[in-house]
């Protein structure tokens, strides 16, 4: 059996390589700062010492600061815990999922020395207290001195911490435990969407052996994408929805041209347009066909030298791009831009170029799909927190307009996500409202799989005009009870 330390994952996150949309006093750095600072005062003083208090007060207050500076959740007052995401990933920090490049681990050296113990995330959630805080500084400082024996979660358990949770990209001892993710969506697929995926593996495969791109093959797929994956609920629940599997190129590029061409037909862009901008998010990462396998499957911390090679993915396919005859125009140029943001930030490194609208387009794309699929040192973001991450990467990194067109277009709990209700009940998002977005209507899941099926539509009111239930939050299927290729699908002729 394999094990998650010799596993190879996919490890690039697709994430903007950019600085955050929100103002500085918002970045990691103070929060790594004051962790530093109450590590080093529990390590350095005796317990009930004012050094420790002191520095315990300014991390708590750094903390709180963030903590409300979160987007608004729509669940907040059904109790949902917003939670401050620090992650620590190939040398670069992400604060709720967006990279500080500028602030790398070389400018905050704490995150080094973090990096150094194997944490590679602390996530903090609300609710919080200062014990628990001081809890984790003091976990830190046992595991500097090597003490450390136990499991981590038991660890954080015995000193009382529920709101702090710590992780790392590879486990290299039984102290962690890492989920092993699929390389490609498994269990029952729609039959359009398998075979799609199944061409995009090959046509992948032939340009990384160095064949080149094929054309015809490019526009079978896109064709079969316009014209049956993106008109199938079983196909969109399975891309749109949260997605338990950590997936390689050809499987990521198929899902960001399927959701291209949603944000696309929102737009109203015409069937021309649509199916160049299909080809374009088909074909935005091909150049990573070309960095070696292993420095894109590597787990741990990437040098200098290996980070340039990924960035080269824009630069490479660009030029592959280029090369191949009858692409549509603009292919190239969504290749060489997706990783640049509104303000000329990102690589590769062209001045001040704002992207062209088409790259725009599949950038939110993009990030959507990197967002809401898992990776090695961290579970899949749920479709309505991805939504509102890419707000708050409007105006810099993604278009404003064309984030709130997206999430217009899919809505919070799209189309195959499993959510619990405010009364407990857990149901598959099979319908989906412009005028209610927050109130899809869901199919029942029950455990009994000869149950009849049972619908409910969440935007039901009571007598007195109150909602019946909400949707609460979205869960992970990890117990493969929920058959979306049965739920989704169109009911048979003569079903009642
Ligand atoms: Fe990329
Ligand atoms: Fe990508």
């Amino acid at each position: 059996m394999s094990t998650a330390t010799t596993r190879p994952a996919a490890r690039e996150l697709d994430l903007p390589a950019v600085d955050p949309p929100i103002d500085a006093t918002a970045g990691p750095v103070p929060l790594l700062r004051g962790l530093a600072g109450l590590q080093r005062a529990t390590a350095m003083y005796p317990p009930g010492h004012p050094m420790i208090a002191q520095r315990l007060k300014e991390f708590a207050e750094v903390v709180k600061r963030h903590l409300t500076q979160l987007p608004p959740d729509p669940h907040d007052r059904l109790g949902s815990h917003p939670t401050i995401r620090l992650d620590l990933i190939n040398g670069d920090v992400y604060l709720d999922g967006v990279a500080f490049h500028h602030e790398n681990t070389a400018d905050a050296p704490f995150a080094r020395e973090l990096v150094d113990l194997g944490i590679h995330s602390i996530h903090i959630a609300d609710g919080v207290t200062p014990d628990e805080l001081l809890g984790v500084a003091d976990l830190l400082t046992q595991f500097r001195e090597g003490k450390a024996g136990e499991t981590i979660e038991d660890q954080l358990a015995r000193r009382g911490v529920r709101h702090v949770s710590l992780g790392r990209i590879v486990p290299l001892d039984t102290r962690w435990t890492a989920p092993e993710w699929a390389d490609a969506p498994v269990g029952p697929l729609d039959p359009d969407y398998a075979k799609s995926l199944a061409i995009a593996e090959q046509a992948f495969d032939a340009v990384a052996a160095g064949r080149g791109v094929d054309l015809v093959t490019v526009r079978d797929l896109v064709q079969l994408l316009v014209d049956k994956v993106a008109r199938s609920n079983v196909a969109l629940g399975q891309i749109l929805a949260l997605k338990q599997y950590e997936n390689l190129t050809y499987c990521h590029s198929v899902n960001v041209a399927t959701l291209s061409l949603l944000l696309g037909r929102q737009l109203g862009l015409d069937d021309t347009l649509l199916a160049a901008l299909v080809e374009t998010g088909l074909l935005h990462d091909i150049g990573k066909t070309r960095v070696p396998l292993e420095i894109l499957k590597k787990p741990g911390t990437l040098d200098r030298s290996e980070r340039r090679l990924i960035e080269s993915h824009t630069t490479l396919g660009a030029e592959m791009l280029v090369e191949t005859d009858g692409l549509y125009p603009l292919a190239p140029t969504v290749a060489l831009e997706h990783h640049r943001d509104l303000t000329g930030r990102g690589y590769p490194d062209l001045g001040d170029a704002v992207p062209h609208a088409l790259t725009q387009i599949v950038a939110v794309a993009d990030t959507y799909e990197a967002l809401t699929g898992a990776r090695t040192y961290r579970a899949p973001t749920p479709p309505e927190q991805a939504c509102l991450i890419m707000a708050r990467l409007g105006g810099r990194r993604l278009n404003s307009s064309l984030v709130k067109a997206f999430v217009s277009a899919i809505t919070f709990f799209p189309l195959g996500s499993v959510v619990r209700t405010s009364r407990g009940e857990t149901g598959v998002v099979v319908g989906t409202s412009r005028t209610d977005p927050l109130h899809p209507v869901l199919v029942l899941v029950t455990d009994d799989p000869d149950a009849p099926r049972r619908e409910i539509d969440t935007s039901a009111r009571d007598s007195s005009g109150a909602y019946e239930r909400h949707i609460v939050e979205t869960l992970r299927p990890d117990d493969g009870r929920v058959d979306l290729t049965r739920i989704l699908a169109p009911p048979s002729p003569g079903a009642s």
